[in-house]
């Protein structure tokens, strides 16, 4: 069943993809996974802060073929995410992995030149490659091509042959099915909302708040903390009564400093939760105060018991 699915990559070997820049090799290295790819443009930004800066390219190779070197010692399948249209950098590969006694496949990304040129212009202009070098690098992979047997890798298969969407499809299934608890583990759970509004970084900081007078019915509290900064947050569950749902955070009062009530802005984004904690939501039209409303028309009970800052709160809050 699987020598029928894949005729032409071993279990564990060294994995060249060879095409110019716009073929597609990091699209299709991500089939594999993460930590089985060595991309120079990733060790670039490592090594220089910048994936598309050309002064460190040696260093990132020189890191590259480290990590490449102690891979094959260990005889783990290892993916090379770079050009490799250059006969001497290819042959170096072969070697490392000839001294481990490693197999090796050249994966030709034989994607047309005018393709390439056209990927070329939505990208940022750090990883923007010139039409000349691109045009060079499409020239020396065709060239290439006749010699690859010849310079030591044990198979040599265009891209278009090969079966990589049902491993890569079987892998994201699996990430996904734990994220969910089918898997048997405990998954994400009330998480995967938060996910979804501002993404699997927040997750770390994110604790639900139960118990707290500060939001009521379904809704839910929860606070992002880290070290000395916070920010207070409600799950509404049935928002505007129309059974729809999403997240607000506390913001201090915008129609009185020593209002006692609690004013909530709606965020919808980790944009949204930037803007609140360097202030830049205070002034923000969709807040609206447990004591002042959305701050329209009608008088102001401007003389709210005693004084609740924003501070006071948040000790409330996190009791
Ligand atoms: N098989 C494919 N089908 C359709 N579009 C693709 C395919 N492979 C890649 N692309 C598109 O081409 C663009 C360039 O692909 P990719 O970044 O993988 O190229 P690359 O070979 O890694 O280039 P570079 O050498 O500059 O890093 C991507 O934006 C991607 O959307
Ligand atoms: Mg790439
Ligand atoms: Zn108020």
């Amino acid at each position: 069943m699987t020598s029928v699915l894949y005729p032409d990559l071993p279990e564990n070997g060294l994995i060249v993809l060879i095409g110019a820049s716009g073929a597609g090799k990091s699209t299709l290295a991500r089939t594999w996974p993460a930590s089985q790819v060595l991309s120079l443009d990733g060790l670039r930004g490592m090594v220089g802060d910048d994936p598309g800066r050309q002064d460190v390219t040696a260093d990132a190779a020189d890191v590259l073929k480290l990590i490449l070197e102690r891979r094959m010692a260990r005889k783990l399948n290892t993916v090379i995410d770079a050009t490799n249209v250059e006969q001497s950098v290819r042959v170096e590969l072969v070697m490392a992995a000839k001294r481990h006694g490693m197999p090796t496949v050249a994966v030709v990304v034989a994607t047309p030149l005018d393709v390439c040129l056209e990927r070329q212009g939505p990208r940022p202009d750090n990883r923007r490659v010139p039409e000349d070098t691109v045009r060079a690098q499409h020239q020396a992979r065709v060239h290439s091509h006749q010699q690859l047997a010849a310079e030591g890798f044990n198979t040599v298969v265009f891209a278009d042959a090969l079966y990589r969407l049902e491993p890569f499809l079987k892998r994201l299934s699996q990430v996904r099915e734990a994220e969910l608890g089918r898997d048997g583990s405990a998954g994400l759970g009330d998480l995967l909302l938060v996910r979804r509004f501002f993404g699997s970084e927040v997750l770390p900081l994110w604790r639900w708040r139960p118990g707290s007078d500060l939001v009521t019915g379904r809704d839910r509290l929860a606070e992002i903390r880290l070290g000395q900064q916070s920010l207070i947050l409600a799950f509404r569950d049935d928002v505007d009564g129309e059974g729809d749902f999403g997240f607000d955070v506390l913001l201090p009062c915008p129609f009185d400093a020593e209002c006692a009530g609690q004013a909530w802005a709606p965020v919808y984004s980790v944009t949204d939760l930037y803007k609140a904690l360097t202030g830049a939501m205070d002034s923000d039209p969709d807040i609206v105060c447990t004591v002042h409303g959305d701050g329209v028309d009608d008088d102001q009970d401007d003389d709210p018991e005693g004084r609740a800052d924003l501070e006071a709160q948040y000790a409330d809050a996190v009791a």
